[in-house]
């Protein structure tokens, strides 16, 4: 009996350790779309980390299409959902569904992008973005020694999605590095393009990247102009511009900037074509995040190191930012191959 007695409680024990871990209490995750390499990597780590730590999660891809996020978070909710992760296609156009998330309680993380314009957001999880584009700002200058070289040096800027909130803290972060050599005239942007406005492109599409570069490239510099750096803010938009170049330009190859470590770019890293990314290790998110969903569930308080950068233009919502990393054809087998972020065989 005593037997009996005591391995009831030990089964009570680890069921109470379990249900305290998770309480099977459901996570809806929505991610903007599969066809950019990071958004499956970042649903796909999600949805293991947060199953690994018990909870149920329904996971949703929105193709890039608003009104389908719309529905797909709503339904999230329908469905019971107590805690939303969402990245959102475009910050703005998530309100309704917000408001109902907000009408029941449900506290909601805005991953890697800002949800804009609501005060139903809880908390932020990213990468530092204005410190990406200073990774790549920071390159340039430094390949091209713009402190010493005597230039002047050609150069044009291709920016991001004018609704991801990201896009102008990375191109901000790269321009307040290369502005002064913009304005002192050792840079020089030889389309004249140089606002955030005139080099965005809507929703990073590496086709609508690379006909503007296509238009930069006829209209500037097929005369012979030289080109010395192509800043990209992203690897989707640095596909299209190299795209671009090797089509319709014949000169010396310039340095192109990316973000993100895509499988394609890491190949034209290696093949000299992308000079440089910024690797945003989707792991290094996903865990944080699951770890801020663990701690808003059990009332813990959240892990945040940033409560001052990122106001949605109705809160400043308390941050975590993971720390971005350079990446080149000189370091990438470290960090992501030794890694286990890709095998040597996708890299081929
Ligand atoms: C992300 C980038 C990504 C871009 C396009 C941004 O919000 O931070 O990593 O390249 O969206 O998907």
């Amino acid at each position: 009996m005593k037997k009996i007695l005591a391995l009831i409680v030990c089964v009570l024990l680890v069921v109470a350790s379990m249900s305290a871990l998770a309480e099977g209490q459901k996570v809806g995750v929505s991610m903007p779309t599969k066809d950019l390499q990071r958004w499956n990597q970042d649903g796909a780590n999600m949805e293991a980390m947060l199953k690994e730590a018990g909870y149920e999660v329904e996971l949703q891809y929105a193709a890039n299409d608003v009104q389908q996020q719309l529905s797909q978070v709503e339904t999230m909710i329908d469905n019971g959902c107590e805690v939303l992760v969402i990245a959102a296609i475009e910050g703005s156009s998530l309100g309704s569904a917000l408001e109902k998330a907000a009408e029941k309680g449900i506290p909601v993380i805005a991953y890697d992008r800002l949800l804009m314009q609501s005060d139903a957001v809880s908390y932020y999880a990213t990468f530092d973005n204005y410190m990406v584009g200073t990774v790549q700002g920071t390159y340039v200058k430094e390949t091209l020694d713009l402190d010493n070289a005597e230039g002047p040096f050609n150069i044009e800027f291709t920016a991001g999605d004018p609704g991801d909130n990201n896009a102008g803290f990375f191109f901000n972060g790269a321009m307040d590095v290369l502005k002064p050599y913009i304005e002192s005239g050792k840079l020089n942007v030889v389309s004249g393009q140089t606002e955030f406005t005139d080099v965005a492109t809507p929703t990073w599409k590496t086709e609508v990247a690379q006909s503007r570069a296509e238009n930069i490239l006829s209209s500037y510099y097929a005369d012979g102009t030289e080109l010395d750096a192509w800043v990209c803010s992203n690897d989707s938009t640095a596909l299209g511009v190299t795209n671009a170049l090797e089509a319709n330009y014949t000169g010396k190859w310039p340095i192109i900037t990316g973000q993100d470590c895509d499988i394609q770019n890491t190949k034209n890293m290696i093949a000299g074509k992308q000079s440089m990314s910024v690797f945003k290790d989707t792991r290094t998110l996903a865990a944080q995040v699951v770890k801020m969903v663990g701690q808003i569930l059990s009332g813990e308080e959240v892990d945040v190191n940033d409560t001052t950068t990122y106001d949605n233009g109705v809160k400043v919502v308390p941050s975590f930012l993971c720390e971005p990393v350079f990446a080149s054809a000189d370091n990438y087998k470290e960090l992501l191959i030794d890694s286990g972020y890709y095998t040597e065989d996708q890299l081929q």
